[in-house]
């Protein structure tokens, strides 16, 4: 076997519906594995609410080196109603900065089984959603580098470094290149704001080396109006931490649920160390019942395939997968009006439908 085609996997579950998603992606794992050279060597590493309350820390010592040692880290979701703002949340950027994954890569594509829970009218979809938000994940507002609350005031500090939108520009510009997009669009606020213009500046001149590309800007708020006025016409999207935060959920909406959205907080250089996670949070609301969308985090499976093993042949076959169960059954989040002939699937019976058309599409 080839040696390459053993992966180390730390595997941080987290808190609320983390854990009951994360069994599904390892199903999806177990049987890639069954079926190709591929070992997958999974670790648990605890990470968030839950294990802050036992240790003290949202971060234990143990996790980040069995991280340090991996291929790569599958993540769940964090966040607990009974702790303070922040308390599980920071571990996420702590992951992020300490592990440089300045990318967070958040693809958003509308699968055709689901165009009924998308909210635009037909004639705004039928040219399809497919669109990839490149957010910055390491600098901007969200460091909270500077962040101060008082009674009497409260701050933080948007700041950017060339070197940061530099990278962040490239990655974007190289992966529109990789997908055959014609276009890169930057959103920013240089109308206003200094660190946009700085922003617009360095993607204008790193975007000369690209010359078959074209280069598009558009303010923020320009922009949210644009995703549901033209979702089919936007392909890879460069933006700052913060915007890219909040399009990225406007996008997954439209694309039928903010389940159904992955996401890969990449570090680009050889040997980095890249985290894949479910865009969404871990919503306590619906934890332990079994009702959770695990295809979110199916998908950043998928994502982690290509972006960190150089894989799409399996992460092609994950998504086809995944787009024949919509056929036949949806989680309730994803259900229609009138479902019809749908059937209604849990978390579990939603990942075993998966493992299964995986199968049959693997030895196929
Ligand atoms: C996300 C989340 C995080 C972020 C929070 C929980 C820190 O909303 O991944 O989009 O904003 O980066
Ligand atoms: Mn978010």
């Amino acid at each position: 076997m080839d040696i390459q085609a053993k992966k180390v996997v730390a595997i941080a579950a987290g808190d609320g519906i983390g854990p009951e998603i994360m069994e599904e992606a390892k199903k999806v794992l177990n049987l890639v594995q069954e079926y190709t050279d591929y070992t997958f060597e999974l670790h648990d590493t605890p990470v968030g609410g839950n294990v802050y309350k036992t240790t003290g820390t949202n971060f234990p010592e143990a996790s980040r080196l069995q991280m340090r040692q991996s291929d790569a880290i599958l993540f769940g979701a964090v966040g607990l109603p009974d702790l303070p703002f922040g308390t599980a949340e920071t571990v996420i950027l702590k992951i992020r900065h300490g592990f440089e994954q300045y990318v967070n890569l958040r693809p958003l594509k509308l699968f055709s089984p689901l165009r009924d829970k998308c909210p635009l009218k037909d004639e705004y979809i039928q040219k399809g959603i497919d669109l990839t938000v490149v957010r910055e994940n390491s600098e901007g507002l969200y460091t909270k580098k500077d962040g101060q609350k008082s009674e009497e005031f409260a701050q933080n500090i948007m700041r950017y470094s060339r070197i940061g939108v530099e990278r962040l520009v490239r990655f974007g510009f190289k992966y529109a290149q990789r997908k055959g997009h014609t276009e890169v669009m930057s959103v920013d606020k240089a109308n206003l704001l200094e660190c946009s213009q700085f922003w617009r500046e360095i993607f204008l001149d790193i975007g000369q080396e690209y010359p078959t590309i074209q280069k598009k800007n558009m303010f923020i708020d320009a922009f949210v109006q644009w995703l549901i006025r033209a979702p089919y016409s936007i392909q890879t999207v460069v933006t700052e931490n913060m915007f890219g935060d909040i399009i990225s959920d406007e996008a997954a909406y439209l694309i039928g649920s903010l389940g159904m959205a992955a996401s890969g907080n990449i570090n680009p250089q050889s040997g980095g160390i890249s985290m894949y996670e479910p865009i969404h949070g871990s919503a306590p609301d619906i934890a332990g019942k079994n009702i959770a969308n695990p295809i979110g985090m199916i998908l950043s499976v998928k994502l982690m395939l290509e972006e960190s093993f150089s894989d799409s042949l399996y992460g092609q076959l994950i998504e086809d997968a995944v787009v024949s169960v919509l056929e036949v059954g949806r989680t309730v989040d994803i259900l229609p009006q009138s479902p019809g002939s749908l059937h209604i699937l849990t978390t579990s019976e939603m990942g075993d439908a998966i493992v299964d058309e995986l199968k049959s599409k693997l030895k196929g």
